[in-house]
């Protein structure tokens, strides 16, 4: 059984890849996506998306990354895919998920369920190009309006050569709205070859059991439910695995989420990144922690990066008081 760490756009970069992994029970992680129109990208740019490409493409904890393409022009995405290869990039995921407006109308992610026929020219195209040895995902919804499409796109993914279909269990029109119909994974997986990534929904250990029987999977991704409980990927691997280890504490979360600030600050001197990201941490972590929801009250109407930093950290102790960029204004 496979855990994969799902792609969140604005969410899931690699401070939080690396945070993630390194709580543990993460086998896999997916960049966010990177938008292809008509450009091959410079170095530079896949390097900053995906900074683990200087690492052989694993985050620090040694989880390999896949990086994600986003778009409809078969060649140009194969060109930007080969470049993420010749760059170190550990496989190549695709997608064909992405709800928003602005992407759908440039043509890229789940419009292109609408015609299964594009998802095969996509997935073949990019295919016909990578070296064998690289593998290539896909990462489809169960369709755009309706899921009248949903087994034929996901053969399309298969027949075009994708060796891992990834299945966020809505359509696009769903949204994000609950339930994620896990049953039809299990349709599709009754229908293709390859092995099918069960998404959707899985916000607990409970949930994960429950998707399992429900789909037929052995595979799983997770996203927000792995950033509202950062240990759900190693809580759902002890309980497979019969061993008993404590969920983590507050004080475990207040640590981790305070060494996100410290890194999303080397990123920003003027400090208003790791506040927003705090924020949107701390928003997602009120599902499972109150101290969170209380945390996220007190420091709502904060602007001051070194005033949040103080409030983040009152309570950890045992950390040594150079951690703090003292250099910063
Ligand atoms: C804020 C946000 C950003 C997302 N960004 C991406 C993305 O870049 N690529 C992608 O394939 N899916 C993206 N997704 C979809 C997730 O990968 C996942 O399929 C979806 O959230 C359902 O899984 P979950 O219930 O475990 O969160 C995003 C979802 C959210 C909420």
């Amino acid at each position: 059984m496979k855990i994969y760490l799902a792609p969140m756009e604005g969410v899931v970069d690699s401070i939080l890849r690396d945070l993630l992994t390194a709580i543990g029970g993460f086998d896999y992680c997916v960049t966010e996506f990177l938008r292809i129109t008509n450009t091959l990208y410079p170095n530079h740019v896949f390097f900053r998306h995906c900074p683990e490409l200087h690492q052989q493409s694993k985050t620090k904890a040694g989880t390999p990354v896949w990086f994600q393409l986003l778009g409809s022009d078969i060649s140009c995405i194969s060109d930007n895919a080969m470049r993420a290869v010749k760059l170190g990039a550990f496989g190549i995921d695709l997608n064909f998920g992405c709800p928003a407006k602005t992407v759908n109308r440039h043509d890229g992610g789940a419009t292109l369920l609408k015609d299964p026929h594009r998802v095969y020219d996509i997935v073949h195209g990019v295919r016909k190009t990578l070296p064998t040895h690289i593998d290539l995902t896909a990462k489809i919804r169960l369709g755009f309006e309706d899921k009248t499409l949903a087994l034929e796109n996901a053969i399309a993914a298969d027949e075009g050569g994708a060796a891992v279909l990834i299945v966020h269990a809505r359509t696009k029109k769903e949204g994000y709205k609950p339930p994620a119909h896990w049953e039809w994974i299990r349709k599709i997986k009754d229908v293709v070859n390859i092995p099918v990534v069960a998404n959707g929904d899985i916000w607990t250990v409970q949930d994960y059991l429950r998707c399992l029987e429900v789909t037929g999977c052995s595979d799983v991704m997770i996203g927000r439910g792995a950033v509202s409980m950062p240990d759900l990927a190693l809580q759902i691997k002890s309980t497979v695995e019969n061993s008993d280890i404590s969920p983590y504490s507050w004080e475990q979360i207040r640590k981790i989420l305070s060494k996100m600030f410290y890194n999303c600050w080397q990123h920003d001197d003027r400090g208003k990144y790791p506040v927003s990201r705090t924020k949107q941490w701390l928003k997602m972590l009120s599902r499972t922690y109150s101290e969170a929801q209380q945390l996220f009250e007190n420091i709502k109407i904060i602007r001051d990066a070194h005033l949040v930093y103080d409030i983040i950290r009152e309570n950890v102790i045992n950390e040594t008081s150079d951690n703090k960029p003292q250099e910063k204004v």
